[in-house]
């Protein structure tokens, strides 16, 4: 399963573009508001594709399909290797079509349900992303929302890829893996956790400490 970054911080991005576990980056406006709002967008997300190189999804704002239309094509103006990111309502699939017979890759976003994510594979969307934390959040199960998608994709050989999406943990990571997700788009602090373990630390700590020991009692031959 594929990792990305669900970021719009760069030096989140390049830190863990640099361990070579990543393959994409997504971004929504909340993440970019985050960003300091004297950044230029345009320029912060040219940087972002520069750094990681593969994926990365940039989000419409409009809510009307024309709206949607033209801001993806104005996105692709000054970033053609852009996947334009839609949300997951009527006038969003409209547009999806559109731009899935144009060939400019889609990534259908706010997908709470198996049906949700079924509409968005009909509409032609390169991917699906599943926001499994917001429904744990409001006390429902959000892996089994992103297993349920993955058996009715193995079931019918659909195409778009599955994106497990608003990940909270490394264990969401781990389950969306065993269920067949494609990708999970995980924040920076998940990716730091995912890499790490108690015992791996103290074994390098315990390494170091005996070559040290070696050493001086070779006379630091
Ligand atoms: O990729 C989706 C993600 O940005 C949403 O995450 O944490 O706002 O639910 P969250």
């Amino acid at each position: 399963m594929e990792l990305y970054i669900d970021s719009a911080n760069l030096s989140e991005i390049q830190a863990m573009a640099s361990t070579g576990i990543i393959s994409g980056v997504t971004t929504n406006p909340t993440l970019l508001a985050k960003e300091d709002p004297t950044l230029d967008v345009k320029e912060l997300i040219k940087h972002i594709h520069a750094t990681i190189g593969g994926h990365v999804s940039v989000e419409v704002i409009s809510t009307d399909t024309k709206g949607m239309l033209k801001e993806a094509d104005e996105i692709l103006k000054w970033f053609p290797e852009a996947t334009i990111k839609i949300p997951m309502i009527p006038n969003g699939l409209s547009a999806v079509k559109e731009l899935s017979k144009q060939n400019i890759p889609t990534n259908v976003t706010l997908i709470f349900s198996p049906g949700q994510a079924l509409a968005a594979n009909n509409a032609g969307a390169t991917y699906v992303s599943v926001f499994l934390g917001r429904l744990d959040d409001i006390g429902q199960d959000g892996v089994a929302v992103v297993k349920e998608t993955c058996e009715i994709w193995d079931r019918h050989g659909l195409e778009s890829m599955i994106i497990a999406a608003s990940i909270r943990h490394p264990i969401h990571v781990l389950e969306c893996a065993k269920a067949g997700a494609d990708i999970a788009t995980t924040p920076y602090k998940i990716l730091q956790q995912l890499m790490k373990h108690p015992l791996t630390d103290a074994g390098v700590a315990s390494f170091i400490a005996d070559h040290e020991k070696m050493m001086s009692a070779k006379g630091g031959k």
